[in-house]
């Protein structure tokens, strides 16, 4: 079957930021929104503007529109509405959903992190283990960073409460076999606990598919505005106690997590980010991506230094390397000299840029997302050999 090619001078046309001269290569730290966002951030706080619950026409329209912000969440991760829950950001949501889930812990219990994750997903772990005495250990990965699936299964007790792991990683782009990792959590009693953040933007996520408990993503690094995003499975959100104000609503079952008023305006603009990417579509947008991985790492000038697999196979086009005689800061700011955006330093994936012997100054940081171009591929190379 042949793939849908992707018209990139038609998707870049929807977003005013890429009008600019400047090559966005710094998607992984958030991706430039369509105009269709901008606007229906825009409308609502123009048109709709109200607290939830009254009487009047505006707040009707804002009850409805976080109805429609859950219908799309549940359609962007394959799951019901009634089992999302929006937030600030993933950090946040995941202090949050890691103390709630914590409510049913003793000390002494056990939960497994990965070192590829994001401090996103390892930080409340380590708070909440200081807090209620628990233990947390790191599932190690391989020297070409894939996660050592050995290592989760002799780390795996019938202590461990949680197996917390990302599906992509931020730092080197490689990917997790998220199905498998949740079967063997599940063997040993645990939950499976998904980091979805840098996966989002490159392909379609399932959570029935997947097979875990509790995914969280963030939809500013997917075309859509700053919030966070969690799913819990129906079963296990109705079995916790959720910390809410008490006349706020229980029903449905992923609302009681969303603690205050929301940030409506936003959710007006992640339904517009979700009907974006069903409108590209992800068959086109892999292919794309995939175009543009492979041209990278054909042309990566001798002189850098890959850390991550060196295909396309079982990554996403997230690539952190170093050049050498330049400091990954150095290398990032000539490239911004060159109207091109990187990232430098860790990314907050602390864990990885130790194992892989990169602290402290970490490595530079290009990733790309469908609306990044061949040529701009091939302008990162050339400035890379001139640097
Ligand atoms: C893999 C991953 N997890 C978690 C986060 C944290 O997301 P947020 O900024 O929404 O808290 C990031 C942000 O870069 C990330 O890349």
């Amino acid at each position: 079957m042949c793939t849908p090619a992707l018209d990139v001078d038609a998707v870049r046309a929807r977003f005013p930021a890429l009008r600019s001269p400047v090559a966005f290569l710094d998607g992984p730290g958030g991706t430039q929104v369509p105009d269709s966002v901008i606007d229906a951030i825009a409308a609502y706080l123009r048109d709709s503007n109200a607290n939830l619950g009254g009487a009047f026409a505006a707040s009707r329209r804002s009850d409805e529109l976080v109805e429609r912000a859950h219908a799309a969440a549940g359609s962007f991760l394959g799951c019901s509405p009634d089992e999302v829950a929006f937030g600030q950001n993933m950090t946040t949501l995941n202090f949050a959903l890691s103390r709630t889930v914590a409510r049913g812990f003793r000390a002494g219990d056990e939960i497994l992190v990965t070192r590829l994750d994001h401090d996103g997903n390892v930080s409340p772990w380590l708070e909440l283990a200081h807090d209620l005495d628990l233990k947390v250990g790191f599932v190690d990965i391989r020297d070409d960073t894939t996660l050592d699936l050995d290592d989760l299964e002799r780390k795996l007790s019938e202590r461990t409460r949680v197996v917390a792991f990302p599906l992509a990683s931020n730092a080197v782009g490689t990917l997790t076999d998220a199905a498998r990792i949740a079967e063997l959590a599940h063997a040993a009693g645990a939950l499976a606990w998904a980091d979805a953040v840098h996966f989002a933007p490159h392909g379609p996520i399932d959570v029935a598919a997947l097979g875990v408990d509790v995914l969280l993503c963030s939809p500013y690094k997917f075309f859509g505005p700053h919030l966070g995003l969690a799913y819990g499975r129906a079963e296990l959100l109705a079995s916790w106690r959720p910390y809410k104000a008490r006349p706020a609503a229980n029903e449905p079952l992923g609302r009681r997590f969303e603690t205050g008023t929301l940030a409506h305006e936003l959710l007006a603009g992640f339904v517009a980010a979700v009907e974006y990417v069903h409108e590209v579509g992800w068959e086109a947008i892999r292919a794309h991506e995939r175009a543009l991985g492979e041209r990278f790492l054909a042309g990566l000038p001798e002189r850098c230094t890959l850390y991550g697999l060196p295909t396309m196979e079982g990554r996403v086009p997230t690539f952190a390397f170093t050049v050498e005689g330049r400091s990954p800061r150095e290398a990032a700011e000539r490239l911004a000299e060159r109207q091109i955006a990187v990232w430098d330093g860790d990314y907050y994936a602390v864990e990885v840029m130790a194992r892989l012997g990169l602290e402290p100054d970490g490595a530079v940081r290009a990733g790309f997302v469908h609306y990044n171009t061949p040529e701009e591929v091939d302008r990162l190379l050339d400035a890379l050999e001139e640097l």
